[in-house]
């Protein structure tokens, strides 16, 4: 009931206001959508880039950022697209920017793309049913260093790591996600009900901000900055190990497992 009434006030456009206030005064970095430029300009020079989820309403506009900025080669990528505006900027400007077509969670996707140093992902993580998975791919392409920014939900307090499933809840249920007070016109499967095909324009998850940094980590991430909003994160974290994989053993090595855990004794039924 608290959280309720918490999430409530933070969608009150002067009360948001003051939280920001608030925690920049407490010496929290607050964050922004505006600040994104920012970041780009700092970490693609002279390192080549990604721009995972490139197109929509952007038409690759951070793509050509971190061209602009001295990134040494620049893959623009997206489940749709590209727009005219995007091939009409390239050609403007003699981009040398490369469009992916491509879902990243699938295998053919993470060969086209390869490796690069810095990976830029906005405004897509919350758009994914399996965010692990998402976080797990863009390690895969990741070198270095990773931007990310994604919608989030406030911290539970006592429930550290907690997330809310967004499909299938009822309109009251949806109705404490909505934003259109701050600004976000549609948010499909909140605004409206879970629409199925529209597949990843849905938004799945809302991530407390420490599971968000949970999941960073165990997807092989430590998170060096974070820019806090009410309703958003974005971090900026380094690749630091392998994300979590669950190795699979060869047939033999299986069956002496079998064998071992079934001597213990130790499977039950949980
Ligand atoms: C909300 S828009 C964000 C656009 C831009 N990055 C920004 O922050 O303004 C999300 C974009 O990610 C793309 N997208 C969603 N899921 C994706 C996936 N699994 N792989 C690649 N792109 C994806 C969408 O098509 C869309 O263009």
């Amino acid at each position: 009931m608290l959280y309720r009434w918490k999430v409530r006030s933070l969608k009150v456009p002067h009360l948001n206001r003051l939280w920001r206030r608030w925690r920049g005064w407490r010496g929290d970095v607050v964050g922004s959508y505006d600040r994104l430029p920012e970041y780009i300009r700092r970490h693609a020079p002279g390192r080549s880039f990604a721009d995972i989820g490139c197109m929509w309403g952007v038409n690759g506009e951070y793509a050509f950022l971190a061209e602009e900025a001295g990134a040494t080669a620049v893959k623009a990528v997206d489940v749709f697209g590209p727009t005219p505006e995007f091939e009409a900027t390239r050609a403007a400007r003699r981009s040398k920017v490369q469009f992916v077509l491509g879902d990243l969670t699938r295998a053919e996707t993470l060969a086209r793309i390869g490796q690069v140093d810095v990976v830029f992902c906005a405004g897509v993580l919350y758009h994914h049913p399996s965010p692990f998975d998402l976080l797990v791919a863009l390690r895969q392409i990741c070198r270095e260093t990773l931007i990310l920014r994604t919608s989030t939900i406030p911290e539970v307090r006592g429930l550290p790591n907690a997330a809310v499933y967004f499909p299938m809840l009822d309109a009251r249920g949806r109705e404490l996600w909505n934003l259109k007070s701050l600004g976000l016109l549609h948010q499909a499967g909140i605004s409206n009900e879970f629409q199925p095909s529209e597949g990843y324009g849905n938004w799945f998850w809302g991530l407390t901000p420490s599971c968000l940094e949970s999941l960073l980590k165990t997807a092989g991430f430590r998170v060096d900055f974070r820019a806090a909003e009410a309703f958003a994160h974005t971090c900026v974290c380094t690749a630091v190990g392998p994300a979590l994989n669950h190795a699979l053993p060869d047939e033999l090595s299986a069956r002496q497992l079998a064998e071992q855990i079934s001597a213990s004794g130790l499977a039950r039924p949980a």
